[in-house]
């Protein structure tokens, strides 16, 4: 049986970890940000230097290939990979590792000239972390991206999409061209952080993703008036910033008792206007996601939380305005490929757990073109999408010798 030469990965890792490094530990690589462009063009020149060929199509999105240098018209690829950009101040493995793992697989076949039946694929994802709109770069490849959004995609600070991809040096009039065509890939497999702390408190090496959550995110508005804090009386206030903290706080409190249980939610942008602490706030904006396995669960708990931004705004003499943001489908995973994951662990010697992904993953995407599947590693603490994200290194070398043994059962199915 071939192996990853664990060595090459972990320096790899290493490597990839730099581009963005934050003073403290930790990495702030935003998708068509300096960091993150000077990380592509490094792991481009490691995929060539891997002996895989490679190309960058029109939505940024980084491929490396064995038996395949592109997606217009050739035999179905099996395609394995994940994303280089992070949240701010994230960890050094998320999305890293899969884009990483996946080209040690791949160097590794061809390095040991191991022949597969299918030609083969890592790629790195644009914008996963959803800065300009939710898992960008595997939407447009899998056709599910509505180009004529294109123009108002932005991040919540204002900067539009378009404009970050041509400081980046791409023309976004080329997106749609990152649109697979149909049958191009004959299955896809992610590895990844578990980013939660199921695994590493059950002691199982490799988790097998089922399912993977959908994500709905929405801007929550609170409009009051603008006053002076001193002056005006406490009962004439329309304050906006207190209709934000009450809806807050009963919307947790709903998604808690009213969800399925699986259901989470959080808020994690907030803006109040006018911003001084001499104003009473005019207007306050929140960002206010929530998460679940099913989307009908999802549907409600979103249709609740606009009328509870409505009661919240009336008894405090507010108007709310709740304007959709993203909103992704939860996905299953093919049964096919969670079973060849559990056949390369019982190969390995690994124990594996079945699991749904409470984050949200380009795998999600992939799964309405091909077979797609995941299998996580566990997380020491279950720490993620902060700057002390690890995981062990042994377990990282056996979550991409398992990523390894499944490849090549897909790429000989
Ligand atoms: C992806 O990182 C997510 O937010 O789930
Ligand atoms: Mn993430
Ligand atoms: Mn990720």
């Amino acid at each position: 049986m071939i192996a990853i030469d664990a060595a090459r990965l972990h320096r790899r890792l290493d490597r990839l970890s730099r581009f963005g490094a934050l003073p403290g530990g930790g990495v702030t690589r935003h998708c068509w940000s300096p960091p993150h462009e000077e990380a592509r063009a490094w792991l481009l020149e490691e995929i060539r230097g891997a002996g895989l060929t490679a190309w960058v199509d029109g939505a940024g999105n980084v491929f490396g290939g064995t038996g395949i240098d592109g997606f217009g018209g050739g035999r179905p690829a099996v395609l394995t990979g994940s994303h280089i950009d992070t949240v701010p101040e994230g960890g050094t493995l998320d999305g890293a590792l899969g884009v990483v793992a996946g080209l040690e697989c791949l160097e590794t076949i061809v390095r040991t000239k191991t022949a597969t039946r299918r030609p083969l694929a890592v790629a790195a994802w644009s914008d996963e972390e959803g800065r300009y709109g939710s898992l960008f770069g595997s939407r447009a490849f899998c056709g599910l991206l509505d180009v004529a959004k294109i123009p108002e995609m932005a991040a919540v600070d204002g900067e539009t999409l378009v404009s970050a991809m041509r400081r980046a040096g791409f023309d976004p009039a080329r997106i749609p061209e990152a649109k697979a065509p149909p049958g191009a890939v004959a299955a896809y497999l992610e590895l990844h952080i578990e980013q939660g702390p199921r695994l590493e408190e059950a002691r199982v090496d490799i988790g097998v993703v089922e399912a993977i959550v959908g994500v709905r995110r929405s801007r929550v508005v609170f409009h009051g008036q603008a006053d002076h804090a001193g002056t005006t009386p406490m009962e004439r206030r329309r304050d906006a910033f207190l209709g934000a903290a009450d809806y807050a706080l009963q919307a947790r409190e709903h998604v808690v008792t009213r969800g399925s249980g699986a259901s989470v939610t959080n808020i994690g942008v907030v803006y109040v206007h006018p911003g001084a602490s001499n104003i009473v706030p005019g207007r306050a904006e929140l960002v206010h996601e929530m998460r679940d396995p099913d989307a009908a669960v999802l549907q409600r708990l979103a249709t609740d939380g606009a009328a509870l931004a409505e009661r919240v705004a009336s008894a405090r003499g507010l108007r709310a305005e709740v304007r959709p943001m993203s909103a992704t489908t939860p996905a299953i995973c093919a049964t096919r490929v969670q079973e060849a994951i559990e056949r390369a662990c019982r190969a390995l010697g690994l124990t594996s757990q079945r699991m749904y992904s409470a984050a949200g993953h380009d795998a999600q995407n992939l799964t309405a073109i091909t077979d797609a599947g995941m299998l996580f590693v566990p997380s020491v603490g279950g720490r993620s999408h902060r700057t002390d994200e690890t995981s062990d290194p042994h377990a990282i070398e056996r979550g991409t010798n398992a990523l390894l043994q499944t490849l090549l059962t897909l790429a000989d199915a």
